[in-house]
């Protein structure tokens, strides 16, 4: 594929680091962490240790722990069953939440009967109603928020810390699905405000699959929801209390944790702000030009330093799907076509019936690339 525009999904290609990082851990190091006594296990858990605190950093969590889980799916898994609930709890999300968190709240509100909110954001405007949702907490207060950082399908950052602080005049549990924000869109404050912050490692940690997680501030206990071994207090028939262990079961992925320890070093060395200017530069560049088609709709807040880069759009014409083929087709250029596992998004922006046309920028996409992809549209909708 000659252009990869697909870095939503996953971003590649990865830092050469990384690469490097993970075939010398196969090659080099690759044995179970915390089961041995023998020297490379104990590099195994130097590596692990000294992720968890470049993670925690790039994030701006001072004391949090980090927990990891083979995806971010099973860590909002394990953050959303793992929260006490009782009946008539109130539950506020975005409208643009992923199905790794819909479907899981879907779940909670079969078994516990709870009430399930959106956060007020004008469809048009694509701008957050902070006064409409500060009075629908005072009527119905959280018990938990539950906000994309920044929504896969339109790029659209939510205003977590205005929000959040907002829940937590109600002691509000705040969740953050941080796996198109973090760590390049860090928050400023997130310790007091964000219990529980979501990473996914291959995507804008640029990192490998395999490896992602939470950050927690600890402030609030989770049930654990799996199972097993730890590699420590193995007498235990429960789940030992010590964290990060109580919720991490089974052998640690050393390796990907290799690729996002090299992942996060790159990250500090290119500068994540200059990584998200790099993102939001092209988005500007490619939502400036497509606007200019008169049957194309992009789907934008008219401010887009209130994004990061990915822009979805629409053509009267043709459906996603059409013009996903088609740029795959005739011009070697991946997107990624029609509801992107987050129906909710779509049903908010009207789009549900065939999706969006999907376009992610990473430090690795060029201007040139987008002007390729400018022609291309240019071609299909003339
Ligand atoms: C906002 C958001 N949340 C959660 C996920 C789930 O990530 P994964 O499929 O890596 O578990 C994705 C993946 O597309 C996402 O974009």
């Amino acid at each position: 594929m000659a252009i990869y525009l697909d870095n939503a999904a996953t971003t590649f290609p990865k830092p050469q680091e990384v690469i490097d990082a993970v075939s010398r851990c196969m090659a080099l190091g690759a044995v179970n962490a915390g089961r041995g006594v023998y020297p490379l296990a104990h590099e195994a858990e130097k590596i692990i240790s000294e992720t968890r605190s470049l993670i925690r950093d790039l994030l701006n969590y001072n004391n949090g722990n980090v927990i990891f889980s083979p995806s971010a799916t099973i860590a909002l898994n394990q953050v959303l069953l793992g929260i006490k609930w009782s009946s008539r709890d109130v539950i506020y999300v975005t409208p643009l939440e992923h199905n790794s968190v819909t479907r899981v709240l879907e779940n909670i509100k079969q078994n516990y009967d709870v009430e399930i909110i959106d956060i007020p954001l004008c469809s048009e405007t694509l701008e957050y109603d902070l006064k409409e949702t500060e009075q629908l907490f005072f009527k119905k207060p959280p018990k938990a928020v539950v906000m994309t950082h920044v929504s896969n399908v339109c790029g659209l950052i939510t205003p977590v810390e205005e929000i959040a602080t907002l829940a937590k005049q109600y002691d509000s549990t705040v969740v953050v699905d941080g796996c198109q924000g973090g760590p390049l869109v860090p928050l400023e404050e997130p310790q007091e405000l964000v219990d529980f912050y979501i990473f996914s490692g291959h995507k804008t940690f640029y990192g490998p699959f395999g490896i992602a997680g939470f950050v927690t501030n600890g402030n609030i206990g989770l049930n654990p929801i799996l199972f097993g071994g730890t590699g420590s207090h193995s007498e235990l028939l429960s789940m030992p209390e010590e964290i990060p262990f109580r919720y991490e079961v089974g052998s640690p992925n050393i390796v990907s944790i290799s690729g996002i320890n090299q992942a996060c070093k790159w990250i500090k060395k290119i500068g994540a702000n200059n990584i998200a200017e790099h993102d939001r530069s092209l988005l500007a560049y490619a939502t400036r030009e497509l606007e200019q088609f008169d049957n194309l709709k992009v789907f934008v807040n008219q401010e887009l330093s209130k994004h990061l880069g990915i822009l979805s759009f629409i053509v009267d014409t043709y459906t996603a799907q059409e013009i996903g083929m088609i740029l795959s087709q005739q011009f070697e250029i991946a997107t990624r076509t029609g509801l992107h596992c987050a129906p909710m998004a779509h049903r908010f922006l009207g789009t549900l019936s065939h999706g969006t046309v999907r376009v992610g920028f990473s430090y690795y996409n060029t201007e040139d690339e987008v002007k390729l992809l400018i022609d291309a549209i240019s071609t299909i909708v003339a």
